[in-house]
């Protein structure tokens, strides 16, 4: 196999200490016995019950039973690869960090590719939004570019998550619809929140349904922070551009596909790395100076909107390749976990209020996913580098740490000896001026929900826009509430009013010149509606 070729990344010699080849090799029971029977149990006489006392058959039948884990709450359809970033040239007049300034490096990554709303054994091919998640396995410590293959995200704060992925997740009685949009639920939200138009019309658009995971792009979305060596900050957003090119398939292309081969995006992956044709993405920036941060009529920190391209060229940085495999998907590409929050020096969080919870939700979540705060030693989790502090005990412990003491500070010997300077590498959070009122509302610019979907609208070739007035009229055509449709219609208009005059066609609903639902639950119900 092709893949097998290229030489091993630093992630992948790591993981090869846990590989374990089976071939050939005499069945063992979980503690070295070799076995001789694993087809018949153990029973008193030919016809007899079978016994209690049989071990081999517990053994296995009790490990079978718990064979599954909890899905991902939300992007639990993925698939994952290996391979490798490296860098055009370095970047140290933005980043310190590593991986960002050595052109000599071959960081490892693992790559997994998701859609958001089905369920692990859902279709490919659903319109949907896709999950683009890149661990980077430095010297430094592991670094986790957690985004989609769309630049903008459905909410501007994270406290409306749960309420997002419930309307877009199927129905609590019925657990119908599947399908990621065709929801009453869904518009039901999309229309009362109109934060969520901006990423929906994306979700409308060809974008929705790519061709491939190879021809996708990656966006990290939220504003980022580099830091230099010298402590300068500059925001940044994070942008993955496909070598391939990005394509889509149209909507009855869709539907065929999936009926034909639901996991045709994972095949397509898997054999186009196992062919030796390797998908590459470059790695792009767009930079604005800190004092450049109020510079635009959209706040920076408004996951919502994007820096439109002509404002703010995209800086390509370096290339990633996707050159292998995984050796087996439930160790690696269903127990990696992903977070925001692991970063290295050079890299910082910006006050996106999206970004900020999401430093809390995602190891909370795999807390009860893979279930113990030692997940970071799982394979495929576990650092290139070694790691050391006090935390100790829990459930899979598999490490034993050495020394009667586990606390700082310490003057017996044995616990963590010593903190780390700047100079030595360690994490420093840049230093922020924050001189503000505990509020909950947020800058004026985050309630302008309609510019940026109409921008993306108008970028758009004719057969696109027709693509997206296709795709309101079926989806809308599924909800079962007229007030519904007719409150998106409403919000299409404000959009666009040719492409909203297309859908109530379609639909055979007039659009509403007003509707009488507050538009803006987004911010609050102490927040003035009419100012908006
Ligand atoms: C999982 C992206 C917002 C909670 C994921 C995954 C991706 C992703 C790509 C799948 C990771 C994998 O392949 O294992 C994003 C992006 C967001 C966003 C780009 C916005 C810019 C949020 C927010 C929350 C959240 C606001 C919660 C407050 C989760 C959870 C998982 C997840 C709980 C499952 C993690 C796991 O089980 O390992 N997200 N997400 N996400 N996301 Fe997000």
């Amino acid at each position: 196999q092709e893949n097998k070729k290229q030489p091993d990344t630093d992630k992948i010699a790591d993981l090869k200490k846990d590989y374990k080849d089976k071939t050939g090799k005499p069945l063992t029971t979980n503690q070295g016995l070799k076995v001789n029977d694993t087809n018949n149990s153990l029973k008193s006489g030919e016809r007899g019950a079978t016994l209690l006392e049989d071990f081999l058959l517990r053994e296995k039948i009790t490990n079978f039973d718990h064979e599954r884990i909890p899905e991902r709450v939300v992007h639990a359809r993925g698939s994952g690869a290996h391979g490798h970033f490296e860098l055009y040239k370095s970047m140290d007049k933005y980043s310190k960090a590593g991986l960002f300034t050595d052109t000599n490096r071959k960081t490892s990554v693992f790559v997994r590719f998701s859609t958001v709303a089905g369920s692990k054994g859902s279709g490919d091919l659903a319109r949907d939004v896709r999950g683009f998640a890149v661990k980077f396995y430095n010297p430094e410590g592991t670094w986790d570019l957690v985004g989609n293959n769309m630049p903008i995200f459905f909410i501007q704060d994270a406290i409306k998550f749960p309420d997002l992925i419930h309307s877009v997740k199927p129905e609590p009685h019925r657990e119908i619809p599947q399908a990621a949009s065709a929801h009453d639920t869904f518009y039901d939200f999309v229309s009362l929140s109109t934060e969520t138009l901006h990423n929906h019309i994306w979700v409308m658009s060809d974008r929705g349904i790519p061709r491939s995971f190879r021809m996708m792009e990656g966006f990290g979305i939220h504003t980022y922070r580099l830091i230099n060596e010298a402590g300068k900050s500059h925001f940044v957003k994070f942008h993955w551009k496909p070598l391939l090119g990005v394509h889509s398939v149209t909507w009855d292309e869709a539907v065929k596909i999936n009926g034909a081969d639901s996991d045709f995006h994972r095949r397509d992956l898997w054999d186009a790395i196992d062919a030796g044709h390797f998908p590459e993405w470059e790695l792009g920036f767009q930079i604005v100076p800190e004092e450049d941060e109020h510079k635009y009529d959209f706040d920076l920190l408004d996951p919502t909107k994007l820096i439109p391209e002509e404002m703010v060229p995209v800086i390509k940085v370096g290339k990633m390749t996707l050159n292998r495999n995984p050796e087996n998907f439930f160790a690696e590409t269903e127990q990696v976990a992903f977070l925001p929050g692991h970063i290295v020096p050079g890299i910082d969080f910006s006050n996106d209020p999206l970004l900020q919870g999401r430093l809390f939700s995602y190891r909370d979540t795999q807390l009860s996913r893979l279930g113990s705060p030692n997940f970071h030693q799982i394979p495929i989790n576990r650092p290139i580098v070694e790691t050391h502090n006090n935390e100790r005990d829990a459930h899979m412990q598999t490490s034993i740490p050495k020394g009667k003491t586990a606390y700082f500070p310490n003057s017996i010997g044995g616990g963590c000896p010593h903190l780390s300077k700047i100079s030595e590498g360690a994490f420093h959070t840049h230093e922020e001026r924050i001189d503000a009122k505990k509020i909950r509302t947020r800058s004026e610019s985050f309630s302008d929900h309609y510019s940026q979907p109409a921008l993306f609208y108008r970028s758009l070739a004719d057969w696109e826009k027709d693509h997206i007035a296709g795709a309101y009229t079926f989806e809308l055509g599924k909800c079962t509430y007229p007030h519904i449709q007719e409150r998106m219609l409403y919000h299409i208009n404000q959009i666009d009013e040719t492409l909203a005059k297309k859908v109530a066609e379609g639909l055979g609903l007039k659009i509403p010149k007003k509707i009488d639902q507050p538009v803006n639950q987004a911010i609050g119900a102490d927040a003035d509606v009419e100012k908006h």
